[in-house]
């Protein structure tokens, strides 16, 4: 058995909607979510930032103790998963945007795919796009101020259902019955998404995926933790909430978003890489 802590980390919120999965899957696990907010979105920012800052901000979840990594974050997957696994010492879980389930769950074969610009251009996402072509028509579009609003804790406002309108109207158009919301964030527009559009396209997200690939790395490294919560209810794991740039608002959101009243702490890891 071994209780030390899984670091779960986004560029901000988004992994959140991850980190939902992961202690829905696996409650003697111990989670210590760092939210990157000081420097979110990742989306828009040049690629080698991506890349350097992801390495630095997990090399600080290393330190704190944690057995195993998930990047709950496309775009840090996409642009830092391979130098992660290349220098930390450690199981590390990625993400990426679930074409393969869409296309099989596409009665239409026309998907679309919300995912921030970052992902959208890097080789990784390029090269899965390609290996399923044929198996769907894949229509992909940038979410453009979509991660900055669920930062702000708007998941249903005006500016956000207007987005969503110019960004789904086009793929509806063309004969989408499938949605891939291939950032993390987006899950948490779920609601809204669905009240506008309804069941004309069926939502995909890969974070109960990810959840069990984690459980099945644990299994593999013989890392997994084995509390027994019905003996000893007081072994209920504490998890941490870190913020860059504000726990309190790392706390509210979590409030709103998950549901979950937690403390949360704000952390320093600098200097950051030049942009
Ligand atoms: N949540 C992130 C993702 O899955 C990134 C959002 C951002 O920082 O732009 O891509």
């Amino acid at each position: 058995m071994n209780p030390s802590p899984i670091g779960v980390f986004d560029s901000g919120l988004g992994g959140l909607s991850v980190l939902r999965e992961i202690r829905a899957l696996l409650p003697h696990e111990s989670l210590l979510y760092l939210a990157d907010s000081r420097y979110a979105p990742y989306g828009e920012k040049p690629e080698r930032f991506v890349e350097a800052r992801t390495l630095q901000v997990c090399e600080w979840l290393v330190a704190q103790g944690c057995k195993a990594l998930v990047i709950a974050c496309n775009t840090a997957t996409m642009h830092a998963v391979q130098t992660l696994r290349e220098t930390l010492p450690l199981p590390i879980i990625g993400v990426e945007p679930g074409l393969k389930p869409a296309a099989a769950a596409s009665r239409s074969k026309v998907v679309g795919v919300l995912a921030t610009a970052n992902t959208l251009r890097s080789a990784k996402f390029n090269r899965l796009l390609t290996s399923l072509e044929g198996e769907s028509r894949y229509l992909c579009a940038p979410g453009l101020d979509l991660v900055a609003r669920i930062e702000q804790g708007d998941v249903s406002g005006p500016e956000v259902r207007a987005r969503l309108d110019t960004l789904l109207t086009p793929m509806l158009d063309a004969g989408a019955d499938t949605l891939v919301l291939g950032c993390t964030h987006y899950p948490f527009l779920s609601d809204t998404i669905r009240a506008m559009v309804g069941n004309r396209l069926s939502l995909v997200d890969t974070g109960s995926a990810i959840a069990r690939q984690l459980a099945r790395k644990l299994a593999e490294h013989d890392l997994a933790a084995e509390h027994d919560l019905a003996a000893a209810p007081d072994t209920v794991p504490q998890d941490r909430y870190a913020s860059t740039r504000d726990a309190a608002h790392l706390r509210a959101m979590a409030a709103t978003l998950l549901n979950v009243d937690t403390l949360a702490e704000t952390v320093v890891i600098e200097p950051a890489p030049p942009l």
